[in-house]
């Protein structure tokens, strides 16, 4: 008998409320024991693959990155049945070779973010969990995502180190100088503790990261959103091509150890 697909999950961030292209069959108000997701979980179908899309800041965009009920995002997910996930996450760029509109697929991350719901695991519990976390992102989706941002022609990296930050502001020149010296390509408010939880829930996880400016200090001008929104709109065209071109590869079952 063929392996059953997995639901594809896709939390969109800044620039990613809506996912054009997805039929969708239906929407589910959810309430989970950790409170309310960002907003209704949206069903539907992409490029034939089953897909259950979340906005991650909600719809409309009005829930700043700290805010954001990681838990019960994640939590609602996992119910739902979604075993893979695919993160999107607006980014700046670090790196000299991460610049705006610039596709990062990151491998690794460092988490700066604090007092978020990070862990399922509080409360009332039997005994003490560690869940590994040496490699924070799924192998296989990461492959799917780079051989289709190749296929594709777009400017990307295959891998790179996420440095998560708490926000709502953005950084000074001095902390991204920071960020650089801890091995940081990448800087973003929403990586954590979203791919944590996912790991808590044992969910294949990936982030499809979008750099739409400079980190601060990394070009001759500070940070204005009209650059913010002029990299969203150059660069989520490709991010979309990459979602429906993976959605159904995406939903491959992994491969069961024998
Ligand atoms: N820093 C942190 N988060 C971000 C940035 C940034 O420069 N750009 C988009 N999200």
């Amino acid at each position: 008998m063929a392996a059953k697909r997995g639901l594809v999950g896709i939390i969109g961030g800044t620039g990613l409320t809506t996912l054009a292209g997805l039929e969708i069959s239906g929407e589910q108000v959810v309430e989970t024991p950790w409170g309310t997701p960002s907003a209704p979980l949206v069903f539907g179908r992409l490029e034939e693959q089953k897909i259950v899309f979340l906005a991650r800041h909600g719809h409309p965009h009005r829930i700043p990155p700290h805010q954001v009920n990681y838990r019960a995002n994640l939590w609602a997910l996992h119910n739902a049945g979604a075993s893979t996930l695919v993160g999107v996450n607006a980014v700046g760029g670090i790196h000299p070779g991460m610049g705006p509109a610039h596709i990062v697929i990151p491998d690794q991350l460092i988490d700066y973010t604090w007092g978020r719901g990070h862990t399922f695991f509080e409360g009332e519990l039997e005994g003490v969990t560690h869940i590994d976390f040496t490699y924070p992102y799924s192998d296989r989706a990461r492959q799917v995502l780079i051989e289709a941002a190749s296929e594709l022609g777009l400017s990307h990296s295959a891998s790179g180190v996420y440095g998560a930050t708490q926000g709502p502001r953005l950084e000074t020149a001095a902390e991204v100088l920071r960020l650089e010296r801890d091995g940081c390509d990448i800087v973003g408010m929403t990586g954590m503790p979203e791919a944590a939880l996912a790991a808590e829930l044992s969910m294949d996880y990936v982030c499809l990261g979008l750099v739409v400016n400079w980190a601060a200090g990394k070009s001759d001008h500070i940070i204005t959103m009209a650059e913010i929104e002029a990299a969203i709109e150059e660069g989520m065209a490709g991010i979309l091509s990459i979602l429906e071109q993976t959605a159904s590869r995406l939903g491959h079952p992994r491969p069961q150890a024998v």
